[in-house]
């Protein structure tokens, strides 16, 4: 950690949390259209539309063109899909992050800085399934800078949210990642939380074989 240092958000890292956070999560772009394309319902989807495109036009060139066209549409929509998950938690729950994070009872809010620059964040909350309020705690909005990974920052955060829910009572930690989120998830596991579900967050990402993966943490010697 050397040089880092984690400390309560304060009011001035509002737009430094809100760019980490906006860039950590628009990065699995490119990941999340990459494991579409791998699907083997891509495959028979656009194999469908070259030989349509095929059928009607009898020319492979105008085929391959309408299978591109199809595929930078699919870009442009995944892209999209991963900016409204930005834009939908900047209004929610980011948009007052005392508010939500800091003044609610059993939250809390961390940033890990590096010569009084924001580098990271964390948040723990209650759980959003109102079946695990009261003995889980949530671990939300992990990210950290490009520049500064590698480091064992997130290591170091994800303690701070486990010992805060250990000094509350609380016997577990929890928290949700889409399953192209392969850094986050080696991270989880090496901190010894454990996949317990996975699930579609739509119908049209379980057609797209698009998963969340559960995770939980039970701490040790809890009640
Ligand atoms: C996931 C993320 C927070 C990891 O942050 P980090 O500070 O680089 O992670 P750490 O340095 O603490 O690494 C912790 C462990 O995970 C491993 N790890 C981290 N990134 C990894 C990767 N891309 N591939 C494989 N292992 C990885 C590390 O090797 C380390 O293991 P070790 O203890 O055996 O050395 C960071 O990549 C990030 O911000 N990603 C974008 C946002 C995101 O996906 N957030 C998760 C939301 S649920």
């Amino acid at each position: 950690m050397g040089e880092y240092h984690i400390r309560l958000y304060e009011d001035q890292d509002h737009e430094a949390v809100c760019t980490i956070f906006s860039n950590g999560i628009q990065e699995h772009a490119p990941a999340g259209f990459w494991h579409l394309l791998r699907g083997p319902q891509a495959h028979l989807l656009l194999l469908a539309v070259f030989l349509v495109a095929y059928t009607i036009s009898a020319s492979l060139l105008f085929s391959c063109g309408v299978v591109a066209a199809l595929l930078v549409v699919g870009w442009v929509y995944m892209k999209g899909l991963w900016a409204e998950y930005v834009t939908a938690a900047l209004a929610n729950d980011l948009r007052d992050i005392r508010k939500t994070y800091l003044e609610a009872k059993d939250s809390c809010f961390w940033v890990v800085t590096s010569q009084e620059e924001v580098v990271g964040m964390v948040a723990a909350v209650q759980p959003e399934d109102p079946s695990q309020r009261g003995t889980a705690l949530e671990l939300k909005r992990m990210s950290v800078a490009k520049p500064h990974r590698g480091r064992g920052l997130s290591k170091a955060l994800t303690r701070t949210v486990i010992r805060f829910a250990q000094e509350r009572g609380y016997k577990e930690v929890v928290l949700g990642t889409s399953m192209v989120q392969v850094a986050a998830q080696r991270v989880y596991e090496k901190m010894g939380f454990r996949k317990v579900n996975a699930l579609a967050p739509s119908l049209l990402a379980k057609l797209l074989n698009f998963y969340i993966f559960f995770y939980r943490y039970e701490i040790a010697g809890s009640r």
